[in-house]
């Protein structure tokens, strides 16, 4: 085995220190734009962590309170605000299937009976986990017309590959004629 001399020695050594400087700077680039993302969509989108918390005994949501089965679904409230409310169990969605405008504010309020469960609207940012005990709750617009699949995304058993639900953005001259004030809204025509 030959030995390297010195002079190799300390060009191997300048090496190393220059790709260690220019990866300090990498790293130190990535971290500044992880900020800066951070403090973009904090101010920005005013997305942040939640500010409250509801809880709600969930042996007792069939039974009475908010999340009665007659309760559940899509209303127009009196004020004009729509609220979506639904829970998750193994290993479904009541309800299966939601009725949303398109081009008005949406809140959505929901919670588990059993695991933790979560879900998504399609390509839309309507994306929350549902944990027992607490009410998750957000709003959103949504753009488009049209059907979006709702699959449930955090693993919750056996069963969580078949656990999904279907939501109808239908246009808000629609809603607002189907819905009564302060009566539901379904995917079932009455
Ligand atoms: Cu519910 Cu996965």
């Amino acid at each position: 085995m030959k030995s390297m001399d010195a002079s190799a020695v300390h060009r191997s050594e300048l090496v190393a220190i220059a790709a260690e400087r220019r990866w300090a700077w990498i790293v130190g680039v990535i971290i500044v734009l992880l900020l800066a993302m951070m403090v973009f969509t904090s101010l920005h989108w005013a997305a942040m962590p939640p500010s409250r918390v509801e809880t709600i005994d969930p042996r007792k949501l069939h039974i009475s309170g908010e999340f009665v089965e007659g309760n559940l679904g899509t209303t127009l409230g009196t004020d004009g605000k729509v609220v979506v409310r639904l829970i998750a169990q193994q290993y479904s969605f009541e309800p299966q299937c939601l009725v949303v405008p398109a081009g008005m504010p949406v809140t959505f309020r929901a919670t588990s009976t059993d695991a933790i469960h979560g879900f998504v609207v399609g390509t839309t940012n309507a994306n929350v986990m549902l944990v027992p005990g607490f009410i998750a709750t957000f709003t959103t617009t949504f753009k488009k017309a049209g059907e979006q699949l709702m699959p449930c995304h955090e693993y919750c058993g056996t069963g969580h590959e078949a656990m999904w639900g279907r939501v109808q953005v239908i246009p808000r001259d629609e809603f607002l004629a189907k819905a009564g004030r302060g009566e539901g809204v379904s995917c079932v025509p009455r």
